[in-house]
């Protein structure tokens, strides 16, 4: 039985948890018992012996089983308290703990990551991967429910993906194989099987060299695809999806928001803002731009114009010069049909409308200096692919951003990065 599921019952409970803190003031003892619905504390006056040795065999963060009585307490923060008739040590915990998991201690960020499962030991951190579960579980069922089926694509690939050096190459038997930097063709090639809405939430791959706060090697890659023809459609699908994730996070959350200090409000609506205008607006508030890009800064300074003129954390980026956009974005002019999400400053989306006709994606291959024979994907595109759209979401940016949390690390059960490949 969980701890805050017993604080209902009448009578005997046994509660299985960690040792949080021992007390000893003689006449009185006091354990504070911890699982992760929360804490409750026990306590010993005029034990029998028995229960007397088995405390004083207690050390913090040990896995016990406390079988006693609740009884009704002023001063207990619950307003209930245990009183064992025996306490039986399930697992000893080594000491010293190897970090501080009471929050009084700053840890070294490298030593919280490498103890991460004991670090999640305390509930703040412990919050921060609930909450993540229920951004999954939250933006699936709004897929599910607007007609999009999930997908699993495979994560060994005869080629890199998104182009660039960023991939991991390995060894296939006597061939080269690549781990998937993105589910993107096979999201797309899924469209051709009558599946008009596909969604998928796998790892990807990228070997970045970066060691950036917002930069990983693996993260979860939350993708959808789906048949339309406007690039509206899908930022609509999206904005819809996200809305839907703030009231399921006020609901399901709440703890974990107010002990961030976090107040999430979904705007009326998420500003939809042309590259070209955006690149005028961040220049005009004196941050520079790159050529096709706005680079960090730039992201930050539009967010900041969003939230004072549109009242939104979040800003769509739309239209980006195709010179600097992958192969596969859908032309208009000079200009891609692709977006980014931007939210708090920070890229948490890309997508964008992609180009279905075969002889026109391979053409857009060859001009930018990609060799159609190492892409197998496109043979299917010869047989009548609809017209379609989608988009690439980093989960962990995301729980990052929502959290206000510095580094995306935080938000990742286990970070590979140039420097790192345990735990
Ligand atoms: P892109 O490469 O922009 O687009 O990635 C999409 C989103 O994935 C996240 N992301 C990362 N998160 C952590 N560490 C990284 N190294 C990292 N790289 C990317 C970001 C980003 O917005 N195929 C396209 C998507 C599409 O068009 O559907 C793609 O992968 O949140």
């Amino acid at each position: 039985m969980y701890i805050t599921e017993s604080l209902h019952k009448e009578g005997g409970v046994t509660l299985r948890g960690w040792v949080q803190e021992l007390r000893d003031l003689k006449k009185i003892k006091f354990i504070i018992l911890r699982d992760k619905t929360g804490t409750i504390q026990a306590i010993l006056k005029d034990e029998p012996e028995e229960l007397s040795k088995a405390f004083a065999s207690l050390g913090k963060e040990d896995y016990i089983e406390i079988t006693g009585t609740l009884v009704n307490s002023m001063q207990a923060k619950l307003g209930k308290e245990l009183v064992p008739n025996k306490i039986k040590i399930i697992s000893k915990c080594e000491q010293p703990f190897p970090l501080d998991i009471s929050g009084k201690i700053q840890n070294n960020p490298d030593t919280e990551i490498d103890w991460r499962f004991l670090q999640m030991r305390n509930p703040k951190v412990l919050k921060i991967f609930e909450l993540q579960s229920e951004i999954l579980r939250s933006m699936s069922s709004f897929l599910r429910k607007n007609g999009f089926t999930r997908i699993n694509s495979s994560k060994l690939v005869g080629a890199a993906t998104e182009g660039g050096t960023d991939y991991f190459e390995l060894k296939y038997f006597d061939k080269k194989a690549y781990l998937a930097q993105s589910p993107q063709f096979y999201k797309e090639m899924a469209l051709l099987s009558g599946l008009d809405r596909v969604f998928e939430t796998g790892m990807v791959y990228r070997a970045e060299p970066h060691h950036t706060p917002r930069h990983i090697c693996e993260y979860l890659s939350f993708d959808f695809e789906m048949v339309c023809d406007k690039l509206e459609h899908v930022l609509k699908m999206e904005e819809k999806m996200l809305k839907n994730l703030f009231i399921s996070l006020n609901k399901n959350c709440s703890g974990c928001l107010s002990e961030y200090g976090i107040t999430l409000e979904f705007p009326k609506k998420i500003p939809r803002v042309k590259f070209d205008a955006a690149k005028r607006i961040v220049e005009a508030m004196g941050v520079p731009t790159e050529e096709g890009d706005l680079t960090p800064a730039g992201e930050k300074a539009l967010c900041e114009w969003a939230a004072k003129e549109k009242k939104s954390d979040f800003v769509f980026l739309t239209h980006f010069p195709y010179k600097h956009k992958v192969f596969y974005s859908k032309k208009a002019g000079k200009a891609a049909l692709a977006f980014d999400l931007l939210y708090k400053g920070l890229e948490i989306t890309s997508g964008g409308l992609r180009e279905e006709n075969y002889e026109k994606r391979k053409a857009q291959m060859i001009e930018k200096g990609l060799n159609p024979d190492g892409f197998d994907h496109l043979r299917f595109f010869k047989y009548g692919m609809p017209p379609h759209a989608g988009l690439g979401l980093g989960i962990e940016r995301l729980t990052m951003q929502i959290l206000g949390l510095k580094n995306v690390r935080e938000a990742t059960l286990t970070p590979r990065d140039p420097t790192r490949l345990t735990p």
